[in-house]
């Protein structure tokens, strides 16, 4: 049988934001798909995205802090994984690039070959991004800035960890967007969501 669990990890600060509504349409998509999940609100959580000098030395000793211990046993239950947070400074709320800082650790996430090489360990999952951000689609592409948040999520984080499958969809515009537009937009997650 197809393994459909899903782990989401949330990244804004506001639940009744349009990540947030953009959440309730994943959630109620995958009710009603009927795929486990477990969502997670890092603020709510109180996640601490600061990756400390202790850190490190437990990863000498592979071992891991408590918290990190519980989002490796998410993620190993997980075979989809989605990410939606805002784009904040051209990149993830630092929330979210702590929790990959912290939880996608050496040991768990990749691991160093004695050739040099890096080994990514997480083969296996399935990504999907989901951001939003205040450019437009123009402004974004023929800054760069959308081939470089990709490139950087894509391939310096996920595919670092040995991710191939994985799908990154930006919606523009949102803080200048009308009701009709936002609508279309969680039609268009919603739609995401259904192939997934
Ligand atoms: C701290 C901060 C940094 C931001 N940086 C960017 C940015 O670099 N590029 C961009 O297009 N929008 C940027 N924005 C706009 C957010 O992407 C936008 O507010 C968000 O996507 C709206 O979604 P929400 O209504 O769910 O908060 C930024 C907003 C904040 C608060």
């Amino acid at each position: 049988m197809k393994n459909t669990n899903t782990l989401i990890v949330f990244g804004h600060p506001n639940p009744d934001s349009f990540n947030g509504a953009i959440l309730k349409t994943i959630e109620n998509k995958l009710d009603e798909k009927q795929y486990e999940y477990i969502s997670k609100n890092l603020y709510q959580l109180n996640f601490n995205p600061i990756l400390t000098i202790d850190d490190f030395g437990r990863m000498e000793n592979s071992t891991v802090a408590d918290d990190i211990a519980l989002e490796h046993a998410d993620i190993e239950w997980a075979k989809n994984i989605i990410f939606i947070y805002p784009v904040w400074w051209a990149g993830q709320p630092a929330i979210v690039k702590g929790w990959i800082d912290r939880v996608l650790n050496k040991g768990f996430a990749y691991v160093p070959q004695e050739d040099g090489t890096v080994k990514g360990l997480l083969s296996d999952k399935t990504v999907m991004i989901i951001t939003t951000s205040g450019s437009d689609e123009q402004t974004m592409v023929q800054s760069g800035m959308e081939d470089a948040m990709k490139k950087i999520m894509l391939e310096g984080t996920l595919g670092f960890c040995g991710i191939n499958n994985m799908f990154y969809q930006n919606f523009y515009n949102v803080l200048t967007t009308t009701e009709a537009e936002r609508e279309k937009i969680l039609s268009d997650v919603d739609y995401l969501i259904n192939a997934l």
